[in-house]
């Protein structure tokens, strides 16, 4: 009787804790796009879906938290998501510039230099979005390792039209805001990777995740890692942990090929696999016109697509890709995204600046491109020099819905937000005057002599299609771009002057001390030296 009431006490107590406690499932999935230029480009992810979950109310943040029990879900992010209550959440830390016209798009669009971050979340808590906003870039700074501190109010905006929900919003009643931040000066590197490693469930010890070595990641040409945690209505809140990076196979390869396998891009191999995966996948591409082989070979092929379900596979898993033919001789269909983008700033003055930026059109059909430059209050726009030209020659009609946020000086960035059109073969170049700030002193950092880094910005296109039959208009929406980032050179005072004027005070001291000090110090006794010349007599 006893034990029985015991356990019905302890089944009260667990049974609610049980119902409430959504189901999670994990996934990875590793894939690889062989490019043109023979470079191959990888991308690690790792998703957990928190089945049946909603993101955390911002009206209940005043209040205690219903408590977080998790078997996959990352608890460190499910932490920072609950105490700010976050609806969805992007954070990208890249190395390198992406090359559009020889590696294409990619599947995640946020391939910006620097660390980006951006955010979600609905109004109506105690505390103001700003606030919440700035603890989710200290907390997520604290947890990666990185300086996300810096992405500060002076680099913060919140440009809605161009960074849409990549989710579902829940309704509460309440609007939801954007706030976003980019720091092109911000590195990758392995003190990043640890603690990303850290929030898989497998960790690397089994499953794709075996393949990340740092050495060989950290070497790419391009790599980034990527957080995204995105709500769907239908399942629940998800977290996307991402690795990608473009490996160049003929610098690792002892016999100078292309071809490749696990062990020559990352020597390592898949040992056993990870036994917590609802599903593991891999799926190798290469480009169109060129013939490959695979060993072992695919379960099924999709549309030149090889797939390997990895919970069927034979452990050590090692791919070998191997040329089936001549590539120098192959035929590349010519691909390119259809729209190029070009940025720069130039003078000679440390005052003065243009930014030029240049769409060229490659395509037949006209592109619409929303653009938008977020830049720190160090370089301010005049507007009103704002000019397009298309071939060389001045055209205003190819700008519209100009939208100018001005920069407030030590406070917030300016924004520049406009549509440009690029009729086909076009090349549509937009120029601004710009004025360098001249600043304190104790505003440069440490290197100053290096110079800022300004972040990309950042371009929509849209493919202007026409039906021939109906003659409607309709915009295809391409996925987003970033423009490489720019140095910009502002006035530096000689911070050597200082350095020079110590160093000659110091020798001036040190000549008029020892002087006096030896003056001082020095005992003057009167030899007499007659004494001496007698006794040498002989
Ligand atoms: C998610 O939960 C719903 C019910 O809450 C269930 O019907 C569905 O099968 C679950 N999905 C997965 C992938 O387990
Ligand atoms: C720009 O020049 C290209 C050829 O160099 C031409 O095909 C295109 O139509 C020109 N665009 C405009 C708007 O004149
Ligand atoms: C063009 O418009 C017609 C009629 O509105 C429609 O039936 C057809 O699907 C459209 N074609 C394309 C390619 O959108």
């Amino acid at each position: 009787m006893k034990s029985l009431c015991f356990t019905a006490l302890i089944l009260s107590l667990i049974t609610p804790a049980w119902t409430t406690t959504p189901t999670e499932q994990f996934y990875e999935e590793l894939s690889f796009r062989n490019l043109k230029d023979g470079r191959v480009a990888t991308r690690f992810s790792f998703k957990t879906v928190l089945n049946g979950s909603v993101p955390r109310d911002p009206s209940t943040l005043g209040q205690e938290d219903q408590s977080q029990h998790y078997r996959l879900f990352p608890l460190a992010m499910g932490q920072i998501l609950r105490e700010y209550a976050l609806t969805e959440l992007h954070l990208t830390l890249n190395a390198g510039n992406w090359d559009y016209d020889r590696w294409g798009y990619l599947d995640e669009p946020s391939v910006g230099t620097g660390a980006e971050l951006w955010t979600w979340m609905a109004d109506g808590a105690p505390s103001s979005i700003d606030e919440r906003w700035e603890g989710t870039r200290n907390a997520l700074g604290g947890l990666f390792c990185s300086s996300l501190g810096g992405l500060n109010d002076k680099r913060t905006t919140s440009p809605e039209s161009v960074f849409r929900p990549e989710g579902d919003l829940p309704d509460w009643g309440k609007p939801h805001r954007l706030r976003h931040a980019s720091l092109a000066s911000e590195n990758v590197c392995t003190e990043n990777l640890t603690p990303f490693i850290k929030l898989l469930p497998c960790k690397a010890l089994s499953g794709i995740a075996t393949l990340l070595n740092p050495h060989r990641l950290f070497d790419a040409d391009w790599h980034g890692l990527g957080v995204h945690v995105v709500w769907n209505e239908h399942t629940g809140v998800e977290i996307s942990l991402v690795i990608q990076a473009v490996l160049n196979p003929f610098r690792f390869s002892q016999e100078k090929t292309i071809e490749w396998s696990f062990n020559s891009l990352f020597k390592k191999q898949v040992e056993r696999q990870c036994p917590i995966a609802s599903a593991s996948t891999l799926s190798v591409s290469f480009p169109a016109g060129e013939s490959w082989s695979l060993e072992p070979q695919g379960s099924k092929s999709e549309g030149g697509v090889s797939l390997y379900d990895l919970a069927q596979a034979q452990y050590p898993f090692d791919l070998q890709a191997k040329a089936s033919t001549d590539l120098s001789t192959s035929v590349h269909e010519d691909f390119k995204p259809p729209l190029r983008v070009q940025r720069a700033l130039n003078g000679p003055s440390q005052a003065y600046g243009r930014l030029s930026v240049s769409f060229s059109n490659t395509g037949a059909a006209p592109v619409q491109a929303l653009y938008l430059e977020t830049m720190p209050w160090l370089v301010q726009f005049y507007l009103h020099t704002l000019t397009a030209s298309a071939n060389g020659t001045e055209n205003g009609e190819l700008l519209s819905h100009i939208q100018y946020t001005p920069a407030v000086p030590h406070g917030k960035p300016a924004t520049v937000q406009l549509e440009v059109h690029v009729p086909a073969y076009t090349e549509v170049l937009l120029t601004m005057e710009v004025a360098k700030s001249f600043l304190r002193y104790t505003d440069h950092p440490p290197d100053a002599q290096r110079g800022w880094d300004l972040p990309p910005a950042v371009v929509i296109p849209f493919l202007v299609e026409q039906n021939s039959s109906s003659n409607a208009i309709s915009l295809r929406k391409l996925p987003r771009m970033y423009t490489n980032s720019l140095l910009v050179d502002l006035a530096t005072p000689d911070f050597s002057m200082p350095y020079n004027v110590i160093i000659f005070t110091c020798s001036l001291i040190a000549f008029l001390f020892g002087s006096v000090f030896n003056m001082l110090t020095r005992n003057f006794v009167v030899v007499s030296l007659k004494d001496d010349s007698e006794t040498e007599k002989p």
